[in-house]
């Protein structure tokens, strides 16, 4: 008998996009087309903290998943302006984003910082999709193993086993980032390959790993084929509906 296929995972990051207007189209897009995706792939979406009452409403009952793009290091009080992990959960929330490098850079976000919003996440029983990946300065340095290993260090030393068993990780080098410039497949497929060393010996489980940085309906599907790569994370065009379910597709 064939051996089982494991379902790719494509994850939209719409950063700090959207209207109402604009969301109820390509939600609506998405909920109609995703159908006719078989169920070797899963979708998700995380949104901007206005729009969870939206994404609720309109994906509630549909097999496409929704979440945040960041939550706070801490449960709850004197936090101005920070969003907590119980607060999203409310919203039937079950995906978060923590650790992107625009966090890490706009907003100087530690590894350390990162591995205590995981741990937030995973409390309110949310799973988070860490992100790691290296700056362009770093690779032609030669340090991209180091760097993500640091990067990653951080969030296992943190969590116990049970919540490492259930983490997504993202590897997004920075360079590639809305540049219009992917990672080779093979460039994804040997850090990725580093990443599931370092989790399996932390975690004893193959977790979902992710790739993101300009992934287009092009290149989705050989990224996708590599075998490490379980999906990717989807900013700019996750946008657009036809871009999305055409990336999705590529990972069948
Ligand atoms: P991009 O972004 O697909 O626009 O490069 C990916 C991300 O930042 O998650």
């Amino acid at each position: 008998m064939a051996k089982k296929q494991r379902a790719k995972l494509v994850v939209g990051n719409w950063k700090m996009n959207g209207s109402i207007a604009e969301n109820d189209t390509l939600l609506n897009g998405l909920v109609q087309r995703a159908a006719t995706l078989e169920s070797r792939v899963l979708l998700g979406v995380c949104v901007p903290y206005p729009y969870l009452a939206q994404v609720q409403m309109q994906l509630t009952g549909t097999p496409i998943a929704y979440g945040v793009q960041d939550v706070s290091a801490y449960t709850h009080g004197a936090y101005t302006g920070d969003v907590s992990a119980r607060m999203v959960a409310e919203f039937g929330v079950t995906l978060a984003i923590v650790g992107h490098s625009e966090r890490r850079t706009l907003h100087t976000e530690s590894s350390k910082l990162v591995a205590a919003k995981a741990q937030r996440a995973l409390e309110a029983n949310i799973i988070p999709i860490v992100c790691v990946g290296e700056t362009l300065d770093e690779r032609r340095a030669g340090q991209t193993n180091t760097v993500i290993h640091a990067q990653l260090t951080a969030v296992l030393d943190t969590l116990d086993k049970d919540h490492v068993a259930r983490l997504i990780v993202a590897y997004e080098p920075v360079w590639a980032i809305g540049t219009g410039q992917s990672a080779t497949a093979q460039q994804a497929q040997q850090v990725h390959a580093v990443l599931r060393k370092q989790l399996t010996t932390r975690g004893g489980i193959r977790v979902p790993l992710l790739y993101g940085g300009s992934v287009k309906p092009d290149n989705a599907e050989e990224l996708f084929s590599q075998v490490d790569i379980d999906g990717g994370l989807i900013g700019g065009a996750s946008l657009s509906e036809i871009d999305f379910l055409a990336i999705s597709a590529g990972s069948l």
